[in-house]
């Protein structure tokens, strides 16, 4: 699908098959999230505007390059936490700005409770991070609120999605990229993704 960048890279494949796993516990769960995380986010920004920057070596002038966009990091609470360590040791100048939304487990839609964004939306590039895109009631609405707030260029990164959310996502917001670490198979009848890994946050937070 157009815009739907799903990792193929073995180590990817590989740490996600430990991810999901049952026995795997929060503290290596934690760690396995923040490992994936650097591969999705290197292979997510590799259309990044780089902008001139001149130095010195020791034994010459050399042409160098630096990021030239200003990137802001939304990650959805709580599951998207886990994701926003590993963003910041590669890129340090990112601005976090957290949203806070959980799924009614009933009608399964997104609720609002915390909204960081300031004022002025002075970035070029949103990244939206969230381990799980299932219904996309939540991403979506993230993306809802970005726009809504004045963003112009957003991207999705998640770990594990389903085809109905990816599906909702692109036809509600068919200029947000979505960058996977991986595309399963299906939702089940209370709206978790199968196989998948169960809840991202009771899983990263121990309070299943
Ligand atoms: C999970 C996940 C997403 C959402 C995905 O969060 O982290 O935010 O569900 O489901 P959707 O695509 O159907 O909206 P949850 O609501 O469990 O909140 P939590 O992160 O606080 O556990
Ligand atoms: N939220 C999760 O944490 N996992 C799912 O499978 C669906 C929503």
């Amino acid at each position: 699908m157009e815009q739907v960048y799903v990792s193929s890279h073995p180590l990817v494949q590989h740490k996600l098959t430990l991810l999901r796993r049952v026995e795997t516990e929060p503290k290596k769960f934690r760690e396995l999230v923040r490992e994936i995380t650097q591969f999705l986010i290197y292979e997510a920004t590799a259309d990044l505007q780089l902008t001139d920057k001149p130095v010195e070596t020791p034994l010459a002038p050399f042409a160098g390059k630096e990021i030239g966009d200003r990137i802001g990091l939304v990650p959805i609470l709580r599951a998207g936490l886990g994701m926003v360590e590993p963003v910041l040791e590669m890129i340090p100048t990112v601005r976090v700005w957290h949203l806070g939304l959980y799924r009614d487990s009933k009608t399964l839609e997104p609720i609002a409770y915390y909204n960081k964004l300031p004022p002025q939306a002075d970035v070029d590039l949103c990244l939206i991070l969230d381990p799980m895109l299932a219904t996309a009631g939540s991403a979506s609405a993230a993306v809802d609120v970005l726009k809504e707030w004045g963003a112009q260029r957003i991207k999705f990164l998640g770990l594990i999605a389903a085809p109905e959310g990816v599906k909702r996502l692109r036809e509600a917001h068919p200029d947000v990229p979505i960058h996977l670490a991986a595309l399963d198979e299906r939702l089940n009848d209370h709206a978790y993704i199968v196989p998948g890994l169960g809840d991202a946050g009771d899983r990263q937070f121990g309070t299943g």
